[in-house]
């Protein structure tokens, strides 16, 4: 199969430290070594975060702190990169056309963000989508989707499945309001709906969760194509 895994910054570099990233880097080479085509997106966590809002006090406009967040996914990007075994392109793809060239050839490629005005969500659907991926799996720190924010509700119910379409009315009233966190971004969620990929939301906290999602055996949310 062809395999876009997107890992939020917050699981994968929750602080900077290798254990995290070194059993990500295992969970990816067994998909490797199972004979999977794999491509994947990282986020970029807390220190994205962190530089986010110290520049904004500083006075930057909302397309250079896009610019520091997309800095800060492409050096956790080297982090995995330099955990990966040498099946992974050196460098982090910039773009969708140099992470397509690296899967033909046969490479893992690993890329951060790309341009002002999403987030790595997106850019893991729309990698997925240009590389025709059978599956795409979102490793992230809420553990599926919910009918509300979980952290906000406690009566809020996990989808055991959804589909895109359904998916894209939720996150735009989850993102209605205000500091609620939806579990992808709208963006990732449109994107995914026009693609009709299979898709999964999974608990990035345990890297193993990556190979239940590919496996189709999960406790996270599957997203499915849109059907009447
Ligand atoms: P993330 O994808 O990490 O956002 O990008 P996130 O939702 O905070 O996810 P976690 O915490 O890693 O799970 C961090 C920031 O980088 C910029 C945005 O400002 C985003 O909020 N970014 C990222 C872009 O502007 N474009 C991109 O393609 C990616």
């Amino acid at each position: 199969m062809k395999i876009v895994v997107s890992i939020g910054g917050s699981v994968l570099v929750p602080d900077v430290d290798p254990d995290r990233v070194a059993a990500y880097a295992d969970v990816l080479e067994r998909l490797v070594e199972a004979g999977h085509e794999l491509a994947v997106v990282v986020g970029g966590g807390p220190a994205a975060r962190e530089y986010i809002s110290t520049a904004r006090e500083l006075g930057a406009n909302e397309i250079e702190l896009d610019h520091l967040g997309i800095a800060v996914t492409r050096l956790n990007a080297r982090l995995l990169i330099a955990a990966l075994d040498d099946r992974a392109a050196p460098t982090p793809s910039e773009d969708y056309d140099s992470a397509r060239a690296a899967l033909r050839r046969g490479d893992v490629p690993v890329m951060g963000g790309t341009d002002p005005g999403h987030t790595t969500d997106a850019v893991g659907t729309a990698l997925a989508e240009y590389t025709e991926a059978d599956v795409l799996v979102y490793a992230t720190s809420v553990p599926g989707v919910y009918d509300a924010d979980p952290n906000q509700s406690p009566d809020a119910t996990k989808y055991d499945e959804i589909q895109a379409s359904e998916l894209v009315s939720l996150i735009g009233s989850l993102e209605m309001e205000a500091g609620s966190n939806a579990p992808v971004d709208l963006l990732a969620a449109k994107l995914l709906d026009r693609a009709g990929l299979r898709a999964a939301v999974v608990d990035g906290t345990d890297p193993q969760a990556v190979l239940a999602a590919v496996e189709g055996d999960h406790d996270g949310t599957d997203i499915i194509p849109t059907h009447d």
